[in-house]
């Protein structure tokens, strides 16, 4: 069992990876490997809206975007986390979701969560939009005690944020028990879901 943590911030060992590091250390307590990708500190392009994706099943600019799709596509489980950027998430992890979610496919049913971190302000918002990826593919949202925040300027501030610390440690929890409960599931026969076929109407008429 493996969770990938994509880290949107700039800052190898930042705010936004102290607060993965420690929702990491309970996934790994509960026998889950984890791998942190930090993204940040890249150059990742926009979605030109090309849907070329709708037909080569990856993103045709051939980047770490088409990587982290096959992460996701292999792991059990997605954290994202972002530094919060006047109160979104960050720019460089936008450019990257609007690829990996319109390209990407067979996401449906990996529990997925969202972690935001900020010096003072912005953390719910950006956990909202980060949600809405998750919401639209079908990935069970994992929560924790309070919104999965975590605040400070650096990683040894967010330390410091009893609570903050807290709420990741219970959200690894969390999201171990329920990736557990699934396995458990699919080995007890329990079938996933059958989709239909989406039907797509725009507002036009
Ligand atoms: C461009 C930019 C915008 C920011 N906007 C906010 C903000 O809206 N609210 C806030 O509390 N902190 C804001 N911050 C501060 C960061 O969220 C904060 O320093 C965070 O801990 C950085 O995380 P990192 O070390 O993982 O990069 C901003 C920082 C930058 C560089």
């Amino acid at each position: 069992m493996k969770v990938l943590m994509i880290n949107g911030s700039p800052h190898a060992k930042g705010t936004t990876y102290r607060a993965l590091s420690e929702v990491a250390g309970e996934l790994n307590k509960n026998g889950i490997e984890t791998e942190i990708v930090q993204i940040g500190d890249k150059v990742i392009a926009g979605c030109v809206g090309c849907s070329a994706c709708r037909k080569l099943g990856k993103c045709i600019k051939d980047d770490i975007v088409n990587d982290l799709i096959l992460k996701v596509q292999q792991g059990d489980g997605l954290i994202v986390g972002s530094p919060v950027y006047y109160a979104s998430l960050n720019g460089t992890l936008k450019c990257l979701l609007d690829r990996l979610f319109y390209a990407g496919s067979g996401f449906e049913n990996k529990p997925a969560a969202a972690v935001a971190v900020a010096r003072r302000a912005g953390t719910t918002s950006t956990i909202d939009i980060i949600n809405k990826y998750f919401a639209l593919k079908g990935m069970p949202i994992v929560t924790s005690q309070y919104w999965n925040m975590c605040f400070g300027s650096n990683g040894e501030q967010a330390e410091q944020d009893g609570e903050g610390m807290q709420t990741m440690r219970l959200l690894g929890n969390n999201m171990a028990y329920l990736i557990k409960c699934i396995k458990a599931g699919e080995q007890a026969g329990i079938k996933a879901p059958v989709k239909e076929n989406q039907i797509r109407t725009n507002f036009i008429k």
